[in-house]
């Protein structure tokens, strides 16, 4: 994990005042049915499945829609999951990781006909994201497979008259960026150049987005004594000044983002959105990872959702609202890694809340046999065995 030095960089000579936005509205009937009048939350959620107790995808089904959540994330195309949320209208996002054999075109023919069109139109699935945080990574022949398996998935879905339905992206980890601070300074890593300006330039000929994983948290962690704790978790604080732009940050979160979009236009993108496929704050953690606690985690998820649901933009982009994945729906206890990467849930497996965020005693809806909670499923399939590879760790520091 590259921490740009840049990035805990954190001026505190301006007063930034950011108004209170009204709450939305999260909480559901208490009897599952979600009332007509509640409109849909904005921000999506990434359904990470690396558990062995986790419940059954018709009680999260029931669960997302009591919420009224309704765009969903996927590590890897479970059919049973996008059965259960056949006629829901969810919005799906899933992924393939296995990029060498994607860039094969008749196996990504046969991926998309078997994982993606069967399930269309019940099951809205409205995006393909090829390969996770892959061009941080190590694999030199998933970097070099990436571009070429996001082709020849996109080309599977023309050939079968799905393209208009379903985008392809990739989601990359911030650190793809050498420098994020200021904002206006965002620069890839020289060395991902030969990746990075190709796929921008088949992002923008498709019109689709540049999806990212951000975490704040890993910055507070790395230097608790430099970070503003406020400045992370979007609270009040003075502040810090783009003297490229004249744009004041006061979160890390819009700071990076608009450093991706620094970084995209120096290499002559103005054209691509950036969303966010992954941001999320830990509830609980080792002893030396400072921040992770239940309190941050409310804070920077309720705010952040706060933001959200008020249509907000970046500094440099206010008219496009950001657009975020939060991570992650459930506490996953098979990740390995440190504490907090078991601990990023909303809910435990059992349905209950892990913080108050507003969602109130969360109901377990109508797909649920039973009110009182959630019972496991059974063994982790091969399935969520095979998106435990792909669905990568949150490295630490
Ligand atoms: C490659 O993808 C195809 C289509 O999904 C699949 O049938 C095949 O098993 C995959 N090959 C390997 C080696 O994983
Ligand atoms: C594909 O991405 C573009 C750009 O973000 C967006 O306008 C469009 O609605 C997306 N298509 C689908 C099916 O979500
Ligand atoms: C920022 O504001 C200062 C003071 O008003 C001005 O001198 C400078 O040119 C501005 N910079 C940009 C990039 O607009
Ligand atoms: C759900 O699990 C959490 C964490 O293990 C526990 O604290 C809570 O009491 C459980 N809730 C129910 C209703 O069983």
């Amino acid at each position: 994990f590259m921490l740009s030095s840049v990035d805990i960089f954190l001026p505190i000579i301006l007063t930034f005042s950011f108004g209170r936005i009204a709450a939305p509205t999260l909480t559901a009937a208490n009897n599952g049915i979600v009332s007509a009048a509640t409109a849909p939350l904005k921000f999506g959620i990434n359904y990470g499945q690396i558990a062995n107790n986790l419940p059954h995808p018709a009680q999260v089904s029931g669960l997302l829609r009591s919420l009224n959540v309704n765009r969903v994330k996927l590590y890897d195309a479970d059919p049973a999951v996008l059965t259960a949320f056949a006629g829901t209208g969810v919005e799906f996002t899933i992924s393939n990781g296995d990029l060498l054999n994607m860039s094969d075109a008749r196996n990504a023919r046969a991926w998309v006909a078997q994982n993606v069109q069967p399930f269309l139109p019940d099951t809205r699935i409205t995006c393909v994201i090829l390969g996770n945080e892959v061009l941080s990574g190590t694999d030199a022949s998933a970097m070099q497979s990436l571009l070429p398996a996001m082709q020849a998935v996109h080309q599977a879905l023309v050939d079968l008259g799905l393209d208009d339905q379903v985008n392809v992206s990739t989601s990359q980890s911030v650190n793809v960026l050498a420098s994020s601070y200021p904002p206006s300074a965002g620069a890839f890593r020289e060395d991902l150049a030969q990746y990075m300006r190709p796929l921008l330039d088949f992002l923008a000929e498709l019109g689709s987005p540049f999806l990212i994983n951000a975490y704040p948290f890993f910055a507070y962690k790395a230097s608790p004594g430099s970070v503003s704790l406020p400045y992370v978790l979007f609270e009040p604080n003075p502040g810090a000044h783009d003297p490229g732009t004249n744009l004041t940050y006061d979160n890390m979160l819009y700071a990076q983002i608009d450093a991706v979009y620094a970084a995209m236009e120096a290499m002559g993108h103005k054209d691509i959105a950036v969303r966010i496929s992954e941001t999320g704050w830990p509830s609980a953690g080792d002893a030396d990872e400072v921040g992770a606690t239940v309190q941050n985690a409310a804070t920077y998820n309720g705010n952040l959702m706060k933001r959200v649901a008020a249509g907000q933009g970046t500094p440099l982009r206010p008219d496009v609202p950001v657009d975020v994945l939060v991570f992650a729906l459930f506490n996953e206890n098979m990740k390995q890694g440190q504490a907090s990467e078991r601990n990023y849930g909303l809910f435990y497996p059992n349905g209950t809340s892990v913080y108050d965020l507003g969602f109130g005693g969360a109901s377990f809806g109508p797909s649920s046999p039973t009110a009182s909670g959630f019972s496991s499923s059974s063994k982790p399939t091969v399935e969520k065995l095979h998106s435990k590879y792909f669905e990568r760790l949150r490295r630490t520091v």
